[in-house]
């Protein structure tokens, strides 16, 4: 069934576990996702970024992603990922996303507040979630040094008063990881996960976690991490899966026959993810 972000990050927050955030651009993916949930019992968010929505339009993506949430027995929600744009986010409101997030980590503090609040008081006043977010989450090429890190990681007390004053439902914070792959194993902040768990009591969201070994998600997640973005691991099972079949069948030119191991294979990688996550069976 189709539920709010917030509905199913709260349970997660109260109950010390954390839900995979998939983003999506295509069918296969939509459907890996959902028979993934499915088959471990678990709680899952869908999400789209702007390049996803540039890609397959608002509206197939809100209509694949509601025909899968409806004929499913797990909860799902329907999520902007990195939304910026105040007429996207309206979009996507109408067209029945759960939860948005925007993200205004690129303006200084007060400018991120204002933004986030207006969005806030939008989304919550039709029963929309929202994630913002506050520090910079680095690129694929960082490594970031002390300096660095503490121009560009989550303030403690910063975070505490953008929550207070936005009243935002859930944090997307900076702590060390990137979006993209690694070139070695990310250096990810874990004090500052707890110390910002401790202040806050409220769901917080991980990006950039395609790429970060099991025994590092498994401990941000045992200190209060609640959202778990991915995307670059899923396109990567779908790219060795269709290198695979080309290679193997290369007259092979029908596209059931092609996506179908892909999905497969983005599906394994998904149940992997929910079960490391500690989503599931927790529907
Ligand atoms: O947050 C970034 C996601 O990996 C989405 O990337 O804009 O290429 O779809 P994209
Ligand atoms: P990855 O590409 O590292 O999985 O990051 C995804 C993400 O954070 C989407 O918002
Ligand atoms: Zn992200
Ligand atoms: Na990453």
């Amino acid at each position: 069934m189709l539920v709010t972000g917030k509905a199913i990050l709260k349970h997660a927050h109260e109950n010390g576990y954390a839900v995979g955030a998939f983003n999506v651009n295509t069918m296969e993916q939509v459907q890996a996702i959902i028979e993934a949930a499915e088959e471990t019992k678990s709680p899952v968010i869908i999400q789209a970024s702007q390049g996803g929505l540039k890609y397959a339009g608002v509206e197939y993506i809100a209509a694949m992603v509601k025909t899968a949430a409806e004929k499913a027995s797990v909860p799902v929600a329907l999520h902007l990922d990195h939304g910026t744009d105040f007429k996207q986010i309206m979009l996507c409101l109408r067209n029945g996303f759960t939860s948005v997030m925007i993200d205004g980590s690129h303006y200084e503090l007060e400018e991120n507040i204002k933004k986030t609040k207006q969005i806030v008081e939008m989304a919550h006043a039709v029963g929309v979630s929202v994630e913002a977010e506050l520090g910079k989450i680095g690129g694929t090429e960082d490594d970031i040094s002390v300096d660095e890190k503490d121009a560009t990681f989550t303030d403690p007390d910063e975070a505490e008063r953008f929550v207070k004053e936005t009243e935002v439902d859930y944090l997307a914070i900076a702590v060390g990881t990137a979006h993209g792959p690694y070139k070695g194993e990310p250096k990810i902040d874990f004090d500052r996960i707890k110390t910002i768990k401790e202040r806050l009591d409220m769901p917080l969201v991980l990006h950039g976690s395609s790429g970060v070994p099991e025994e590092s998600i498994k401990k941000a997640v045992s200190l209060g991490i609640n959202k778990i973005n991915i995307d670059t691991d899923i396109r990567m099972a779908f790219h060795r899966a269709v290198k695979k079949f080309i290679s193997e069948n290369p007259d092979v030119y029908d596209p059931r026959k092609i996506l179908g191991p892909a999905k497969e294979e983005m599906k394994k990688v998904i149940k992997e993810k929910m079960i490391m996550f500690g989503s599931a069976e927790k529907a």
